[in-house]
């Protein structure tokens, strides 16, 4: 009777519904930490979903059981005006700064010059998260205030869209929470969610971010908490101010940072207590090889004295603590100025600006050139020859203009205008409507074209043809050696011989490699042939359906169109792409005439190939193929490859360095094999 109650939210008996309520909170609350502050989820979303309804179903029958610590009450507060300012109790500090371990090292010698002969200080290590410092007041366990930290002294009430962010919790849990305790920590913008947030603004035409922090701080200063809300944010924790210190007993900063996390708050999992400065160094530069995999965005790592004992001998100046000191990375943006604007070609006549630079710093090297892309991008940002923009370099990914300072163009800044012609062949520069990309349209006659056609079909996921790099293809080009693809298996080694730089060593080698390309996948055969929108997955699955060159060469639209992730636009390109007499000789030379070969698995018919209807997902590394042609093999048995596990996953596997997706797997029960167990079940 209760539970119908409950279900349907209308009003039953009185006191069952409030335990009912108070269940559910404390589930949702739960599950709520589960997933935001653990990132490990218990429950499937829809399952999360249902709980949370039926709260809210319960809570609008009985508006009197509406606490505002319930889950529901994140987005309470109608907007604001403005906000309101705040005085921290005690200052919010900023850190002193270094950036090698020489200097860290001379942190740790004025440390210990401070320091009584026999204090022995060990240290804490975290990473410097690039958000916005964010104090938390909570009182008898419920969050009461949030403000920014402003001047340090001064800072906003930021408490209406603090609420919003899931990962900070409204009530703390635990029993030793002290009657008051201020938190302080870093809300930032996962760069999952940066992205996702930016492709929705674009998609909508709304104003995209230009960086996480900026994110996190146009985020927390919006007037209407519903708009908070809609941003993806989080929190780190990294301290408790002196209402609590004095609260809480901890004597170690180690100490606080667990005692934080069994309250319930969100802690950095890369804290580490180090005993001695080298080890600081190590964490510093182990950190550093682990940022690019990190969902936040980090600009340093911070070496804390552990002690508060010993930091209260260490004391502050300026208020910066000396027991402290962030040590920090390249940064991975940094400013300068655009000297010009040059148009790339690429494989299919594709034309890309490219921004030249005034060499830059920034993410570790010096960089001189950024990809804008397409001429959209260009018009996005409003982009001229000598503005002022910002360079956005993170691991191996190719630098980005991000935003560009509109305040700083000079006033003989130049508009940037799509070419009419293209820079390397002269050939018309096209653009359809319904396109993005402009073209030049020069086909095979445009050198950019050959060089990047031969050196796509060369390249690792194409036919893997090794020492045949960019440079050597310069050199075929320039010297009139090669001009297509089939050309480059005529090569002699007299001819190699004779171009600069080229031992008879080498020039061995690389016919060697040539010869050893010619055995290979009918995927990768596809794939090197550089057809338009077939990457390497539409390559697999082509293959796999049609098998021998010439069943490919005669498929039709109709027949292209039933194979698995093959549209109506991919077909039509595969089809365009043979209806070129150029391309099908080439196609027929280099597979009849020159040689180049695949084994043809035996004749089955689709419906009973033996992975028929199962999806499988692939993890980690794999040392015996390449993660693709593993993909080839699998769909050519009938099997789907999806890129994350759900519970229509048949098969995961699983090598070595896989993560989450194998965690996933394990928790949903699938089937997990390593690499030596899937090589046997191919084999079988
Ligand atoms: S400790 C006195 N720990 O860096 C201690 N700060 O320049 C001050 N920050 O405004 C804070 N991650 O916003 C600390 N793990 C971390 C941090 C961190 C980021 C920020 C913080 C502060 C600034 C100091």
């Amino acid at each position: 009777m209760v539970a119908e109650a409950g279900a349907t939210g209308e009003p039953g008996d009185p006191l069952a519904a409030r335990r009912e309520v108070e269940t559910l909170r404390e589930e949702v609350n739960h599950h709520l930490h589960r997933y935001f502050v653990l990132d490990d989820p218990e429950l499937p979303d829809s399952e999360y979903d249902a709980l949370y309804d039926r709260l809210v179903a319960l809570e609008a029958a009985h508006p009197e059981l509406v606490t505002p610590d319930s889950p529901t009450q994140r987005v309470g507060a109608a907007p604001a005006s403005t906000f309101v300012e705040v005085r921290h109790d005690t200052p919010m500090l900023s850190l002193d700064k270094c950036t090698s371990i020489e200097e860290l090292a001379a942190w740790e010698t004025r440390c210990r010059r401070l320091l009584d002969e026999g204090d022995e200080p060990d240290y804490f290590c975290e990473p410097k998260i690039d958000g916005v410092a964010v104090s938390l007041v909570y009182r008898d366990a419920r969050l009461v205030r949030a403000a920014t930290r402003g001047d340090g002294t001064t800072g906003e009430d930021i408490t209406a869209n603090v609420r919003t962010i899931r990962a900070v919790p409204l009530k703390l849990a635990g029993r030793d929470v002290p009657p008051a305790v201020e938190v302080r920590g870093e809300v930032y913008m996962p760069l999952s969610g940066f992205r996702r947030f930016n492709e929705w603004a674009t998609a909508q035409g709304e104003r995209t971010i230009v960086n996480p922090r900026n994110g996190a701080a146009g985020s927390l200063r919006q007037l209407d908490p519903a708009v908070t809300a809609t941003r993806p944010l989080s929190m780190f924790c990294y301290s408790i101010g002196e209402i609590g210190e004095r609260a809480s007993h901890e004597s170690r900063h180690s100490a606080v940072m667990e005692a934080l996390r069994g309250w319930g708050l969100r802690v950095n999992p890369w804290g580490r207590r180090q005993a001695s400065l080298e080890d600081c160094a190590k964490y510093v530069n182990e950190l550093l090889a682990v940022r690019d995999g990190l969902d936040y965005a980090i600009d340093g790592a911070v070496i804390k004295v552990d002690d508060f004992s010993l930091r209260d001998k260490l004391g502050q100046v300026t208020r910066k603590p000396r027991w402290a000191i962030a040590y920090k990375y390249p940064a991975e943006e940094a400013s300068t100025v655009v000297e010009d604007v040059d148009f790339q070609v690429g494989r299919t006549g594709a034309i890309t600006p490219v921004a030249k630079l005034a060499p830059v710093f920034v993410g570790g090297v010096t960089v001189s050139n950024a990809t804008l892309h397409n001429m959209d991008e260009v018009q996005r940002l409003d982009l001229h020859v000598g503005d002022t923009v910002f360079v956005h370099r993170a691991g191996d990914v190719i630098p980005q203009v991000t935003k560009v300072v509109l305040s700083k163009r000079p006033s003989d800044a130049r508009a940037v205008h799509l070419p009419s012609h293209c820079p390397v062949c002269g050939s018309a520069i096209e653009r359809f409507e319904d396109e993005v990309v402009a073209r030049c349209n020069g086909g095979l006659k445009c050198q950019a074209q050959r060089k990047e056609r031969l050196r796509h079909f060369a390249s690792r996921h194409a036919l893997d043809i090794e020492g045949l790099g960019d440079k050597l293809i310069d050199q075929l080009l320039g010297e009139g050696l090669v001009d297509n693809p089939a050309d480059l298996y005529r090569l002699t080694a007299e001819q190699l011989g004779g171009l600069e730089r080229m031992g008879a060593k080498s020039a061995d080698n690389l016919l060697a490699a040539l010869d050893t390309s010619k055995r290979t996948t009918f995927a990768r055969f596809i794939h090197a042939l550089g057809i338009r929108e077939v990457g390497e997955t539409t390559a697999a699955t082509v293959a796999a359906r049609f098998r021998t060159l010439d069943r490919l060469l005669e498929a039709e639209l109709e027949t292209l169109q039933e194979v698995e992730d093959v549209g109506p636009v991919v077909a039509a390109r595969i089809v365009e792409f043979f209806a070129d007499e150029a391309n099908r000789g080439l196609a027929r030379e280099l597979h009849e005439t020159i040689g180049i070969a695949w084994e043809v698995p035996a004749e089955v018919p689709g419906e009973s190939l033996p992975l028929r209807g199962q999806t499988w997902v692939l993890t980690g590394t794999l040392e015996a193929m390449s993660r693709n042609d593993a993909k080839a093999r699998l769909t050519g048995l009938g099997a789907k490859v999806a890129s994350s596990v759900s519970k229509n996953t048949t098969v995961v596997v699983a090598g070595p360095g896989a993560g989450s997706k194998r965690t996933r797997a394990e928790e949903l029960g699938i089937e997990i094999l390593d690499e030596e167990e899937f090589l046997a079940r191919l084999a079988g």
